[in-house]
């Protein structure tokens, strides 16, 4: 029998479905990606097909392996990390979703939480699960679906119908619909979730009107979460890790000391800062997180959470046309000298941490007549540095000072955009040398339950650094920069 031993790691996102196998020194062999459609049904509104979800993770898990020309058991086990707080309820018995996912983006529950906050109910919300009383997560978007999908708040009391995230939904399908489960982080994300005990809530499920039979198990991050079914690869393979895909970026970054930061530059940005294993509560509108669980033991996060970083790239490629590939605007960027006074605040689904404004809209302020696509890019890749700024700020009010930042995610190819982040910051972002952390963070936990790694430190001996980025931007520069960003920032707000 061989002694090779590969781990498949699916990483399920906002905007494709991918799927990589990596060796156990955490080295990509294959991968496989497929973009799919965004569904805007409405203002502000945003779903996927869960089908496409299902049926794309499967192509290119399939393709991954197939390249990888893996032998049987080769492949040892399997990670799973994903969108989180995307939310899917679906038949028991047929797996059919009865409705769309209703992605995380998507603000349509909007006023239901402005209610619920006007009544008084977000302390305690914070105090159980961390997080804030927002359309962003999972819990509000679950009682819409079942006020108003016909007949599905009676199904669901009858037991028919389950409740999960992408890797809840991912792992049903994956064990043919044997097991229903998810892990810590992305119930941390649901707000039903007591964080503290590990527990769904009986007063938050209450509160948001969602029957406890719809629940999925909740396990460690590093668990066993069940066999694929022999059908889906041939053989079947254990699935032994699972964290939502900005807690698996962390464990992929091997962020696994207290004061430890990362940011990833996905679809949207996403901060975690490692607080060891006892939750800290921001004063500052960030949010508390579960990190990861591993071997009993909770480490815990404080998040900022940016909605719109990589897709307000996709907006100039696929919206405005300005640009043909998101390569394109390293070197557009550094065609000017300065941002010309041209801010562009990408609130496109309202603003997230640490300002928390479903109803904010996106803008661009500061154009004359001269500007044109180069200055519209450089708005863009700045105010992603403005908003991870924005973040940091606030964990300096919360008095957290990280000494360096470690970045991943699809932008992170671009020198110029990591650049203007640490003379943003002034301070020193590290690039490593595999960006692909989300996926290698779940692959990172599967290894870990399955044995391959045997401790957290076996798996820290695997991060190397690619390259460093110091601040290099007079103060007076930095502090102009930022004193017109927060005006844009203030003028969307005033509507
Ligand atoms: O909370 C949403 C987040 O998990 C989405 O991540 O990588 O798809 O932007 P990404």
């Amino acid at each position: 029998m061989s002694d090779k031993k590969y781990i498949l790691s699916i990483d399920q996102g906002t905007t494709s479905s991918r799927a990589i196998v990596f060796d156990t020194n955490g080295i990509s062999l294959t991968k496989a990606q497929q973009e799919f459609p965004q569904i805007y049904p409405n203002d502000g509104w945003v779903e996927h097909d869960p089908e496409t979800i299902w049926s794309s993770t499967l192509a290119v898990s399939r393709e991954a392996l197939r390249e990888a020309n893996a032998k049987g058991a080769e492949v040892v086990t399997i990670g799973i990390t994903n969108q989180r707080e995307t939310t899917i309820v679906w038949d028991r018995v047929t797996g059919k979703p009865v409705y769309n996912a209703i992605v995380w983006q998507d603000r349509r529950t909007a006023d239901f939480c402005s209610e619920l906050k006007a009544a008084g109910h977000e302390e305690l919300v914070t105090a159980r699960t961390g997080l804030l009383l927002d359309p962003y997560f999972s819990a509000t978007k679950v009682a819409w679906i079942l006020d108003n999908v016909e007949g599905a708040r009676t199904r669901a009391e009858k037991g028919e119908l389950a409740f999960g995230t992408v890797d809840s939904f991912l792992l049903w399908h994956l064990t043919g619909g044997k097991v229903h489960a998810t892990d810590v982080t992305n119930a941390s994300r649901t707000m039903i979730f007591d964080i503290h005990k590990l527990t769904w809530d009986k007063e938050l499920l209450a509160l948001f009107n969602i029957p406890a039979s719809v629940l999925p198990e909740v396990k460690d991050s590093a668990a066993s979460f069940g066999q694929t079914a022999p059908e889906v690869f041939g053989y079947p393979i254990p699935v032994e890790g699972i964290a939502g895909d900005q807690q698996a970026a962390s464990f992929g970054q091997t962020c696994f000391e207290p004061g430890a930061i990362k940011s990833t530059y996905g679809t949207g940005c996403f901060v975690l800062l490692n607080t060891g294993d006892k939750p800290l509560a921001s004063k500052n509108r960030l949010l508390t997180t579960i990190g990861y669980r591993v071997k009993g033991q909770t480490s815990y996060a404080l998040e900022g959470a940016i909605f719109v970083s990589g897709a307000a790239v996709q907006w100039l490629r696929d919206g405005l046309k300005i640009i043909q590939s998101a390569s394109e605007t390293e070197a557009l960027a550094s065609s000017l000298s300065d941002n010309k006074g041209v801010y562009l605040v990408p609130a496109f689904t309202g603003l997230g941490a640490p300002y928390w404004d479903p109803h904010a809209r996106g803008a661009i302020f500061g154009l004359t007549r001269d500007s044109g696509p180069a200055e519209i890019v450089r708005a863009t890749l700045e105010a992603v540095c403005y908003q991870t700024r924005d973040l940091f700020q606030a964990m300096a009010d919360d008095g957290l000072t990280p000494k360096e930042l470690r970045v991943d995610g699809g932008m992170v190819t671009n020198d110029w955009l990591l650049q203007f982040l640490a003379d943003t910051l002034d301070l020193s972002v590290d690039r490593p040398e595999v960006s692909e952390t989300t996926a290698l963070g779940a692959a990172y936990l599967a290894g870990l339950q399955h044995g391959i790694y045997k401790s957290l430190e076996d798996i820290r001996q695997n991060w190397h650094l690619q390259k460093r980025f110091t601040p290099d931007m007079p103060a007076a520069v930095r502090d102009h920069n930022l004193a017109g960003w927060d005006l844009a920032i203030q003028r969307t707000r005033q509507k």
